[in-house]
């Protein structure tokens, strides 16, 4: 099993949850986050001064699935979540060694 951990921007969040939802994806955690990437935060005017934001505001949407769907979740986040400017997020897989549903107590990639 893999996590995909995908960071993006909050307006692109509901494009990207119906897109999984079509797919069968529907456990999911997402997070308001505050992040920031290579360029650092951005600048904005206000009452017509600058003024730097160091840490713009993003989505994490965490989800758990076996390995053979990862292509097709990480494909969905890139269709729906881009843009193509600077600052569209990232995403990072991780290897999970196991899941547990806390009412029954089962265990392993038929409990996601
Ligand atoms: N190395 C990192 N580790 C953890 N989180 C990161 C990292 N890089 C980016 N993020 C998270 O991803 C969000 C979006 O990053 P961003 O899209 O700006 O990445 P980038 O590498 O600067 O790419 P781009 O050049 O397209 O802007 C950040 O706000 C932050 O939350
Ligand atoms: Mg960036």
């Amino acid at each position: 099993m893999r996590k995909i951990e995908a960071i993006i921007r909050p307006e692109k969040f509901e494009c990207v949850k119906s897109a999984l939802e079509e797919m069968g994806i529907i456990g999911m955690t997402v997070t308001d986050v505050r992040g920031r990437g290579r360029q650092r935060g951005t600048r904005i005017q206000f009452r017509g001064r600058e003024m730097e934001i160091d840490l713009l505001h993003k989505v994490k949407i965490e989800i758990v699935v076996e390995e053979e769907a990862v292509d097709s979740v990480v494909n969905a986040v890139l269709e729906n979540a881009r843009t193509g400017e600077i600052g569209d997020g990232k995403i990072f897989i991780m290897q999970v060694e196991d899941v547990i549903r806390v009412r029954t107590g089962e265990r392993g990639r038929t409990v996601l």
